[in-house]
């Protein structure tokens, strides 16, 4: 029962995310639990990744780039269990060329979702990327996501490459939860 509501969410996910506003009523909602970045620091001088109080809900990453990079690729992967309590699993693994992303043409529908996550900073995500402080605040992820989720840990890996190397690595944890159901359970 569990694989099959995973395997029709995915359906749901990659077919209709666009139509995800529809749904608001049951929205669930994201706690953050750890938000971890490496750089690479022949591109990347410094850089920040906070979750925010209160509520944890919302993230934010500042990154200085020393160098322009001109080809711009991030992957994205999503880790979830197929039962409660049972080991992460992989179920989302893309990689998009962010700089065709940029242009409109068209990668990959979850990829729609992240990048609408960073609202107004999406349009840093544009290519080439000159190099210079790029502010990403209060990303919320939680916003755009689909509605049908189920309550769940999750886990996020999403790096940022270029050609062959590397740029900056991040990995998100936190779980969707039922405000409702939390608050009875804590009455
Ligand atoms: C990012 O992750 C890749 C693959 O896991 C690894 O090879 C690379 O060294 C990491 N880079 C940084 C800056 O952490
Ligand atoms: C970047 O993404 C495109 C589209 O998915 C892919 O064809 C290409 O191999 C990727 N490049 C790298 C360096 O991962």
């Amino acid at each position: 029962m569990a694989q099959f509501r995973l395997i029709f969410l995915l359906i749901l996910l990659v077919s209709q995310s666009e139509s995800a506003k529809t749904f608001t009523k049951a929205r669930l909602q994201l706690m953050w639990k750890t938000f971890d970045c490496s750089a690479n620091p022949s591109y990347i001088s410094q850089h920040r990744c906070i979750i925010l109080e209160p509520g944890k809900s919302l993230i934010t990453s500042e990154l200085n780039y020393i160098k322009d990079v001109i080809k711009f690729n991030a992957t994205f992967k999503l880790f979830m269990p197929r039962r409660p309590s049972r080991p992460f699993q992989k179920v989302i693994d893309v990689n998009v060329d962010i700089c065709q992303f940029a242009k409109g043409i068209h990668g990959h529908r979850f990829m729609t979702i992240v990048v609408k996550a960073f609202g107004k900073q999406g349009s840093q995500l544009k290519c080439p990327h000159p190099k210079g402080l790029y502010i990403y605040p209060n990303i919320n992820i939680a916003e755009n996501l689909p509605a049908f989720l189920p309550e769940t840990d999750f886990k996020i890996e999403m790096n940022f490459i270029t050609t062959d190397t590397h740029l900056f690595n991040t990995s998100l944890t936190g779980f969707l939860f039922d405000p409702i159901k939390k608050k009875s359970k804590t009455i």
